[in-house]
This record gives C-alpha cells, sequence and structure tokens, in this order.
C-alpha cells in the first residue's frame, strides 16, 4: 500500500533509529508493517528487537531469488523484518553492482509486497546515492530525508529545496518531489542548531515534517534494547508526531477499515 523510505546523504544522522521506530509506532498503530534493510550495515534488525540466533535475511540474497514472505521475521516490536544479512565490505560492493544491473531482483518483491492492502513498507537506507534505492526510488510514496542541525547539512537543503539531490533529469526530479526532510539531534538554544532549523523551515515549508530532539535515552536505547513508543517526552514524543505527520502526508487510512477497528487481514498468515 505505502513505499517510505529514510535516507540521507550523510552517515550517523539518524536514520536507522528514526526508521525503526516510525516503523514500530506504525505497527503499534495497527498497521502492518514491513521494515526492510537496504544497508549492509545490517542495523536495523537489532533496533526491532530481531533475535541474534535468527538467521533469514533478504537483500544480500537477492540473487537467488529469495521468497519474501519466507524472509519475514516477527519481531518484539511488532514489525515484519526482512534484515539484510551480514556480509563483509567485498560482497556489500558485490551486491550494490549486481542491483545496478539487475534492478528488478529488487523491484519486482517490493512491488510485490505493495500489491498487498493495507502494508506498508518502510526502507532503511544507506547513506548517499546508492543501487537498492535507486532501484526503489520510482515506487516511492515518501522518501523521508534525515539530516542534523549540523553546518554540513546545512549546504544539503538548497539541493532538497530544489528537488536536485537525486541527480538530473525528469524521473530524479518527478522523485525527489516527493521527499520531505526530518531534522534530528535538534539542539535547544543552541545557535547553530536554530540557524539551521530555520533555514530549512524557510527553504521547505511544510515538507520540513519533524524535528527530534537531541535526546540520550534514544542514543542508549539500543544498547538498552528499548525503543521509546510511549510518547516519551523528548524524542519518544517527536518520533509519535514524525509518525502523525507521515500517516497525515500518504493519507493513509485507518487501519482495519473506515472504523479503524482490527480486520481479519491482520492475520499475518494472510499476507
Ligand atoms: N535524537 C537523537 N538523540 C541522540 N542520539 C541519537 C538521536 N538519533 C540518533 N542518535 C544516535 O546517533 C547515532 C547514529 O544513529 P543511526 O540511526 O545509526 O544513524 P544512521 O542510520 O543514519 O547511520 C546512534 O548512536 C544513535 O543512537
Ligand atoms: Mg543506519
Amino acid at each position: 500500500m505505502a513505499l517510505i523510505a529514510f535516507a540521507s546523504p550523510k552517515g550517523g544522522v539518524g536514520k536507522t533509529t528514526v526508521a525503526a521506530h516510525v516503523a514500530a509506532l506504525l505497527a503499534r498503530r495497527g498497521y502492518k508493517v514491513v521494515a526492510l534493510d537496504l544497508d549492509p550495515q545490517n542495523a536495523l534488525r537489532f533496533h526491532l528487537g530481531v533475535p541474534l540466533r535468527e538467521e533469514r535475511c533478504f537483500v544480500s540474497r537477492l540473487g537467488t531469488r529469495p521468497a519474501w514472505r519466507d524472509a519475514l521475521i516477527e519481531a518484539e516490536s511488532g514489525v515484519r523484518v526482512l534484515p539484510y544479512g551480514a556480509v563483509d565490505p567485498l560482497r556489500a560492493l558485490e551486491l550494490a553492482q549486481m542491483l545496478t544491473a539487475e534492478p528488478q531482483l529488487l523491484s519486482d518483491p517490493v512491488r510485490e509486497m505493495l500489491a498487498v492492502p493495507d502494508l506498508i513498507v518502510v526502507l532503511d537506507s544507506p547513506p548517499g546515492p546508492n543501487a537498492a534505492l535507486t532501484a526503489l526510488t520510482p515506487w516511492l510514496d515518501l522518501m523521508v530525508i534525515l539530516l542534523l542541525c549540523d553546518a554540513g547539512s546545512a549546504a544539503i537543503i538548497p539541493q532538497i529545496a530544489n528537488n536536485r539531490f537525486l541527480g538530473r533529469g525528469t524521473l530524479a526530479t518527478r522523485s525527489a518531489d516527493r521527499a520531505v526532510l526530518a531534522l534530528n539531534q535538534v539542539e535547544d538554544e543552541q545557535p547553530l542548531s536554530d540557524a539551521v532549523f530555520d533555514m530549512a523551515r524557510a527553504a521547505l515549508g511544510n515538507r520540513l515534517i519533524g524535528a527530534i530532539c537531541h535526546d540520550r535515552d534514544l542514543a542508549e536505547a539500543l544498547a538498552d534494547k528499548r525503543m521509546l513508543l510511549q510518547g516519551e517526552p523528548g524524542a519518544g514524543e517527536d518520533l509519535q508526531l514524525l509518525a502523525d505527520a507521515i500517516v497525515k502526508r500518504l493519507k493513509l487510512p485507518r487501519p482495519g477499515g473506515p472504523d479503524g477497528g482490527f480486520s481479519a487481514l491482520f492475520e499475518w498468515g494472510r499476507l
């Protein structure tokens, strides 16, 4: 039903942390959510509580055309996870080359997922331009670009505003206009953070859909094997608001039909 990517020109900006939380928050609201890790760092699984012993994975096995339903792991968070798989850097490079040559190895199964009624697919992307995200860009409903409130991010905001950050040409421009920005690790009363925030708001208007404060609780959540899903003051609340903004932006129907109740479609066996 909907394909949402968390992406950024930069690494270490919170893509995986935020993707995992938004996926889990949507699942808590009753949506059927698959979280697909496109990043060879393979970290999304840890955020979403996939057990260590679990060896099923997806992107690293795409060459064998795996059945995506068989690879789904039901994590504690209520999200169905498709981990990237553990690979060394050389293998990651080979996989990227394979996806550049045959993007349909990834786009075909994702299009199948999108044909499932009510299913939301959340992508965690590696930083910068990459073959996996490029393969899926034409089918994206929303690309949430994450940046920090720092000087490096300030330089990128104008490119996002004029839809040129995915490159030139009609496909890049048309895909880019589905991109929105969320600022992460926003610091209160820090002049640089304030300045970048104001600049983003002025350049992007309502395409700035979220701001998440710097919160030590969020940084420590992974180490403690927990997530901030209760609207905890600070980042917990900001993440809830970001999930709200995404639901609104995509006009996602309430899960389970117009009443918002849980329908039989929630039986995962029927996926
Ligand atoms: N709002 C935040 N406040 C404090 N720390 C954060 C916040 N968001 C992310 N982090 C921390 O920043 C680091 C990078 O986050 P991560 O999600 O791995 O980024 P990316 O996926 O973009 O590389 C992690 O240590 C994470 O815990
Ligand atoms: Mg990451």
